[in-house]
């Protein structure tokens, strides 16, 4: 029989070979069809003449979960629970193949092998995989949990604390650890994976290893070794430590991480049906919520950005070899470490003096050096990298390099006179990128002979870590160039969004008000922790004095001047930046901020902070309150960078603000938020703020015009 999306084949010994290749599309997720016809398949399976079987792919990844658009059709639907039910008959039936018909099933694990795909996997009796095999239930990052059985099996096979770990967090595990916990059997090399499946199949015919599975791995690993879950009140005690743990993590914004160990704990302590029927009903009901909209929005959002080439036209982007990065602290040294670790290309750090060039290179080395340590990296691979990374004082080869990316002081004259030094010495096509954080790429431009060849390559503290790049274009860049910085962007691994120039462009801007919104908030009375504990309850990782202390307020305090001048009263804060820089108060760089620092770790709130701002004693402010004007400044200055054009969309609003400040992911970015509340309802409250604060919270026009057309920034 031929199937649309399976390869079958039934080898003379009885083993029936099955890989999934979904016709449609490149990647094998679980779509309408291809579920339905995995039914038919098990039909097959169930035969008499198959003894065994070995499920793997045709294609790179075993099965990278669902098809992420069939929950927004679940959603509008509510067919969530007849789906699922579905899809658990399926594979229960995969795994009674093993359990009560004495088939052994082998898993062939390759690529990506998460959410519904791994939940697959685990029906088999047996899971072997390559050594790029990526094993996940990364549910909850969708706002929802494992809906296949997840939350069952997997603590089954592996425990109830790596289960919860997996399951919780969301993030997906290498083989070697995998193998480690027993979610795999064997590690292989990928040319011999389906060969050695096809043996371990023929090999558990008629033994007691094709009935396994589950049952013995719970008596076994799951239970006797983990004296801690062996016993009802060290499992209760598991349950409550995640719990905590979860909370502490995400602040309890996020119901599906909750769901999630509940639905685990039901499962363990009545039962497997209990758990399934929990699993099926806890899925329906957070497929509904608002934090799982947001969140697969900026799923899509990503997805998008990926296929994004950053301009409107089909211009090819250059070639990109040989990187050179002007500065080395900092900001450099992370930007030489992506360019040599993901881009794979050679990389020269140019310093003013040996010891910065030492500066640079040792930041890759440490970065290289921790995933070598976390297995992530052969010592080969180590020693490949760092071979392409140099350092000079001078401008020897840099006749070679297809892109520089000047990570020098914040300092426009300096930055000039680099563009000069640099088109001195590089080839015509040569491309040059500036990290400035707040300088208009027009201003530095000025100081180029080919300003079309000049754009701004802003990242993000720590490089290696965060996941944006705000490629900014003057009205001079070429699309070739902007194309180039994309693509080169997107082989550092990042996410690359692509704004019009302008003080601040995007992500700096946005941040103006926000922050001198938290000024206003101190003078009037809220106390430090007041202001930072309301906004991480709001979902940002940290609060905007603790973020002030971060960047360094001598730093915030120079851009609060910079965006004065360019945007007028509308940006002014209430003349603190001053009285804390007079004070030598730079933040967590010289431990003096806002908070105390001993030795570089934190303690809490510098109460003094207060006196050397003229104020009394903080009097304490409503958590509503500093919610409330603290985001609202958040979204109007987003929605003033959509009017103006800074931003070239709403989605790269969103993406900007989740993937490069923090931005709670679960109110999908500003625009989303402003979606989800209604621009009318936003524009009552900016209206209101405005009456009351002043006209700083004057609302965006593009806003009043959502308002009253009723139209979505995002669709
Ligand atoms: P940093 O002070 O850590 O590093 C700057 C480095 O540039 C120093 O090592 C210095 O020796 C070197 N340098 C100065 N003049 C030079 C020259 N003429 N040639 C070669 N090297 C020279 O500063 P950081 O934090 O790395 O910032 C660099 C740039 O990145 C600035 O424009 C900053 O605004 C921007 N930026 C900083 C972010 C941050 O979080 N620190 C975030 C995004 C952008």
């Amino acid at each position: 029989m031929e199937y649309k999306n399976y390869h079958f084949e039934l080898t003379e010994q009885g083993v029936a070979v099955v890989l999934m290749d979904r016709h449609d599309e490149a990647m094998n997720t679980l779509g309408e069809e291809f579920v339905r016809e995995l039914a038919i398949v098990v039909d097959r399976l169930e035969q008499p003449d198959v003894k065994a079987v070995v499920i793997g792919s045709a294609k790179k990844d075993f099965l990278a979960g669902a098809d992420i658009k069939m929950f927004t059709d679940m959603e509008a639907d509510e067919t969530a629970v007849e789906a699922l039910q579905a899809l658990h008959e399926i594979y229960d039936r995969i795994e009674a193949l093993h359990q009560v018909a004495d088939k052994p099933v082998v898993a062939a694990i390759t690529g990506a092998c998460l959410g519904g795909g791994l939940e697959l996997a685990l029906t088999a009796s047996m899971r072997i995989c390559t050594d790029t095999a990526q094993l996940g239930q990364p549910e909850v990052q969708l706002g929802l949990i494992p809906g296949a059985g997840g939350t069952q099996r997997l603590p089954a096979l592996v425990g109830i604390q790596n289960g919860l770990q997996m399951i919780v967090t969301g993030r997906p595990v290498r083989p070697y650890k995998a193998k480690k916990m027993g979610l795999v059997d064997e590690i292989v090399p990928t040319e011999k994976l389906l060969d050695i499946a096809r043996k371990r199949a023929v090999e558990a015919i008629g033994t007691q290893q094709s009935k396994d599975g589950i049952r013995s791995k719970l008596r076994v690993a799951a239970i006797k070794d983990m004296a801690l879950e062996g016993n009802p009140a060290g499992r209760k005690m598991l349950f409550k430590k995640a719990t905590e743990m979860m909370v502490a993590e995400t602040g309890g914004n996020y119901p599906a991480p909750r769901r999630a160990i509940e639905a685990i704990q039901i499962g363990i302590d009545h039962g497997r049906a209990a758990g399934v029927a929990a699993e099926i009903r806890f899925f329906a009901e957070l497929v509904e919520t608002p934090e799982s909209a947001a969140l697969r929005s900026i799923f899509f959002a990503s997805q998008e950005l990926k296929r994004d080439t950053g301009i409107d036209s089909h211009v090819d982007p250059l070639d990109v070899d040989t990187v050179a990065v002007l500065g080395g602290g900092l900001m450099g040294g992370g930007i030489a470490a992506v360019s040599a670790i993901n881009a794979g290309v050679n990389v020269r750090i140019k310093e003013i003096d040996d010891a910065g060039v030492g500066r640079g290179l040792a930041y890759v080395d440490r970065v290289v050096s921790k995933r070598a340590k976390r297995r992530r990296m052969s010592e080969f691979e180590v020693d490949q990298i760092m071979n392409r990374v140099t350092g000079s004082t001078t401008w020897d080869g840099f006749e070679r390099t297809d892109l520089v990316i000047e990570a020098v002081f914040e300092d426009l004259d300096l930055k000039r006179s680099i563009v000069k030094d640099v088109e001195a010495v590089v080839s015509k096509d040569t491309i040059f990128a500036s990290n400035t954080s707040t300088l208009p790429i027009t201003e530095i431009a000025k100081a180029s002979n080919r300003p079309d060849k000049v754009v701004g390559m802003h990242y993000f503290s720590p490089v290696e870590k965060m996941p944006l790049l705000e490629v900014i274009t003057t009205e001079k860049t070429s699309d070739e160039t902007t194309a180039t910085a994309v693509a080169f962007g997107k082989r550092q691994g990042k996410t690359v969004i692509v704004v019009n120039d302008g003080t601040g462009f995007y992500t700096s801007r946005v941040l103006g008000p926000y922050t001198n919104e938290a000024g206003f908030l101190l003078a009037e009375g809220a106390s430090v922790e007041d202001i930072d504990s309301a906004m991480k309850s709001w979902g940002f990782p940290i609060g905007p004095l603790l973020l002030g202390d971060e960047v360094g307020i001598d730093v915030g305090a120079h851009i609060s001047e910079i965006f004065l001048d360019a945007f007028g009263d509308r940006m002014k804060g209430p003349d603190m930046m001053a009285a804390l820089v007079a004070d030598d108060r730079k933040g967590r760089k010289n431990g003096r901020g806002f908070y105390i620092y001993d030795k570089g770790e934190r303690k809490g709130v510098d109460d003094s902070v207060y006196g050397v701002l003229g104020l009394g004693a903080p009097k304490g402010m409503a958590r509503s309150e500093i919610q409330e004007r603290l985001s609202m400044a958040f979204l109007n200055e987003a929605a003033l960078c959509l009017e103006e054009g800074i931003l070239r969309s709403a989605r790269d609003g969103d993406i900007g603000a989740v993937f490069g400040l923090g931005y709670p992911p679960f109110r999908g970015g500003p625009f989303w938020t402003i979606d989800t509340m209604g621009a009318d309802v936003v524009v009552n409250k900016l209206d209101a703020l405005a009456a009351k604060h002043g006209k700083r919270f004057t609302p965006a026009q593009i806003l009043r015009d959502h308002a009253e057309s009723g139209e979505r920034f995002r669709t």
